[in-house]
């Protein structure tokens, strides 16, 4: 099992990619810290269970860096050492123009979804650097590079999301402990499914492969990330878009369309 006596703590676990992540771990022998804002992480958590692992769920808003500190330490306590980070909790959602953007409504998304893993890597980096091993994945998006129309905060974050990435890797690495960057495209969770269907096919339209990705998709790169054969890759940014990041000319669009993630 690729991935047995490991302690996994994935963020934004209650759905979608997060919960595909935590899903794939638990198959490949880990153990899971489950972290969400929304309730429904005790479901994810009994389908791990289901699955015949081992899950603790906390409900955590990760922009509270006392509640993220305190919730990691309560997991080290009880399941032992944490071997692997995955940052997937963020605000999605926020839409608005940029002039009608509130400083209110900027402050709460970066605070999510940069401050969040901010937050979580000071909190689980001095039990990896005392081990001298440890993994660190951040889901950053394709909107970290391209920008995202009517979604500034989303696209600010997740560019400063890399930016966080590059220092954590030139600062851990040498302690033995890798952090890198994945950047979805269009990716078919729930909510990217229910958007309405003309929109989702001009997105898909816009995409060289002609699909939309998977959550499992990104998991499986997540995954990777974290295991033995990737100890040669840090500070790395990953594009999994099906080749979409290539396709600056139709994704601007697409962007104009409100299609990505
Ligand atoms: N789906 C896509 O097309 C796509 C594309 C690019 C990047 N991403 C990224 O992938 C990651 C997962 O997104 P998803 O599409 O699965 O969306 P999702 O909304 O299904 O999952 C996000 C999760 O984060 C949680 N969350 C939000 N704010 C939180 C907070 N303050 N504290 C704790 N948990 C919080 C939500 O409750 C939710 O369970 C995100 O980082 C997102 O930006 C997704």
């Amino acid at each position: 099992m690729k991935h047995h006596g490991r302690l996994v703590l994935v963020t934004g676990a209650a759905s979608g990619i997060g919960r595909a992540t935590a899903l794939r771990f638990a198959r490949e022998g880990a153990r899971l810290a489950l972290f969400d804002r929304s309730p429904s992480i005790e479901r994810a958590a009994a389908a791990v269970v289901e699955l015949g692992g081992i899950a603790q769920w906390r409900i955590v808003d990760v922009a509270d860096a006392d509640a993220v500190g305190a919730a990691v330490s309560e997991v080290v306590s009880s399941l032992g050492p944490i071997s692997c980070l995955v940052n997937g909790a963020a605000i999605v959602d926020n839409i608005a123009p940029l002039p009608q953007m509130t400083p209110q409504a900027w402050s709460r998304e970066v605070g999510v979804n940069l401050g969040g893993p901010f937050h979580l890597i000071r909190a689980v980096a001095p039990g990896m650097i005392e081990r001298r091993w440890g993994r660190i994945v951040n889901i950053s998006s394709a909107a970290a590079r391209g920008g995202l129309a009517l979604q500034a905060a989303y696209s600010a974050s997740k560019a400063g999301l890399l930016g966080l990435t590059r220092n954590a890797a030139l600062e851990l690495g040498p302690h033995g402990v890798t952090c890198n960057a994945v950047l979805p495209g269009l990716v078919g969770t729930d909510k990217v499914l229910a958007m309405p269907a003309r929109i989702l096919e001009a997105g898909i339209a816009a995409i060289p492969v002609k699909r939309i990705g998977t959550p499992e998709e990104v998991a499986a790169l997540v995954s990777f990330l974290c295991g033995e054969d990737a100890g040669y890759i840090n500070g790395a940014e990953i594009d999994i878009s099906g080749g979409s990041h290539l396709n600056t000319l139709v994704l601007g669009s697409q962007k104009a369309n409100r299609t990505a993630g």
